[in-house]
């Protein structure tokens, strides 16, 4: 699709629920040769990667297989950080096995109480690790990050001042209190968030030869992202203070497709959280409310894969819709929070694929949802699916880390 004819037939974004236009879902539990999927071999045989596929080839772009010679060191450790609270250790991944970029850092706090391995919380930031925390010992990214004032970005660095700005949407003291750690990764270490063609970050370490950037069907920046969480997992199971079966996965937004699209692929993530990740996350495309598929292929064309590019202004024609993505997740519990003045991410949207995916669920004999309507505001629903839409903008706060800890409590420990 040529950006500018695109461009020009851009629409304005529909935030009138009476101009939903009339959709039909894909049947999530029908195979594509018609047969009902009424079984959980089925399912697992057949639908799913069918679904998988079609996400790959369709949305996302597919992602290589894991290298062989990644290389993990720990270049940091301390017992008692954030004022005796906390252990923290600082891991760089080498994705070629040579210590050069590309490179990605995890920052990781555990709580310093723990007496035996702990469950995490894992998410990607947009501006660095050094941001999640008022912790002046974190490692300054060096790496290119957006332009972005309060964040005291000065020419696409991050500088001494950066340092905590985004510590509200990380909840630190109340994830150690509750006996969880949290591993941090800033997504520019994996692939930075700009359309270079694919020139920088993890993809050319993956072209074929003579191969200049991914093909219509590879991997974008979203996939790269979901991929290098994968690779954090790697890192996470050669870690025995890290109990590897309880690994959550958390993201906002455009961190928030991704770890819907990486809980997705990967079932060693034992739970997914998708904080307002909107379109191409959650939220349905065939509803065209806010946010559509015509306008975030052309604000960021690196995000999906190009063939995504065929369904601007034919989301009808898409052989997925985004329930189907939540369903690769079964059934393994999944929580998708909206926010009321997130309308840009259509939280109807998003509500409606968590209900949607909910026949999968109950097929592979789960609890399911337990809502058949939009909660009220401020009124989580949790079983094996949860979902909140809270007062306030688009944003992670405490009320949603509250949540989602009530959420691990549940199918972690228990209660
Ligand atoms: C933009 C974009 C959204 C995205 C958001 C974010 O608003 O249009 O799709 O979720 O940025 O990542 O904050």
């Amino acid at each position: 699709v040529s950006m500018q004819t695109a461009q020009a037939q851009r629409p304005k974004p529909n935030y009138d629920e009476a101009k939903v236009p009339q959709y039909k879902l894909p049947a999530v539990l029908k195979t594509s040769d018609g047969r009902k999927v009424d079984s959980a071999e089925l399912w697992w045989k057949v639908r799913r990667p069918e679904i998988l596929h079609l996400f790959e080839s369709e949305v996302y772009g597919k992602s290589p297989a894991p290298p062989e010679n990644i290389l993990f060191e720990v270049i940091s450790q301390k017992n008692d950080a954030l004022h005796g609270k906390a252990i923290r250790k600082e891991v760089s991944v080498f994705f070629s096995g040579k210590k050069e970029e590309p490179r990605m850092d995890l920052l990781i706090y555990l709580p310093a109480k723990a007496t035996k391995p702990v469950p995490v919380f894992m998410g990607l930031n947009f501006y660095g690790n050094h941001t999640i925390a008022n912790d002046p010992e974190i490692t300054l990214s060096t790496k290119w990050m957006r332009a972005n004032k309060a964040k005291a970005i000065v020419n696409h660095r991050a500088t001494e001042k950066s340092r905590g700005t985004s510590a509200s949407r990380w909840a630190i003291d109340e994830i150690l209190d509750r006996g969880y750690g949290l591993v941090a990764i800033y997504c520019g270490d994996i692939d930075p968030d700009y359309d270079d063609g694919f020139q920088n970050g993890i993809h050319p370490l993956f072209n074929k030869a003579g191969q200049k950037k991914p093909a219509a069907d590879e991997w974008g920046t979203i996939a790269a992202w979901a991929w290098g969480l994968s690779r954090a997992m790697d890192y996470l199971e050669t870690d025995d203070q890290i109990d590897q079966k309880h690994v959550a996965l958390i993201g906002h937004s455009r961190l928030g497709k991704t770890s819907l699209w990486a809980g997705a692929q990967d079932q060693r993530f034992a739970l997914v959280i998708s904080n307002n990740s909107g379109c191409g996350g959650a939220a349905l495309s065939r509803r065209r409310f806010g946010e559509t598929l015509n306008v975030i292929n052309n604000a960021f064309p690196h995000w999906f894969c190009d063939n995504f590019n065929k369904y601007i202004d034919k989301e009808e024609q898409l052989p997925v819709d985004q329930h189907m993505l939540v369903s690769l997740i079964a059934p393994r519990p999944v929580y998708v929070a909206s926010a009321v003045e997130d309308r840009w991410a259509d939280p109807r949207g998003e509500f409606l694929s968590v209900l949607n995916a909910e026949p999968v669920y109950k097929l592979l004999g789960t609890s399911g949802f337990g809502a058949k309507q939009m909660p009220e505001v401020n009124q989580p629903v949790q079983q094996q699916m949860g979902y909140h839409i809270r007062t306030g903008k688009h944003d992670v706060i405490d009320y949603d880390w509250k949540q989602y800890l009530d959420f691990a409590d549940r199918h972690f420990r228990g209660s």
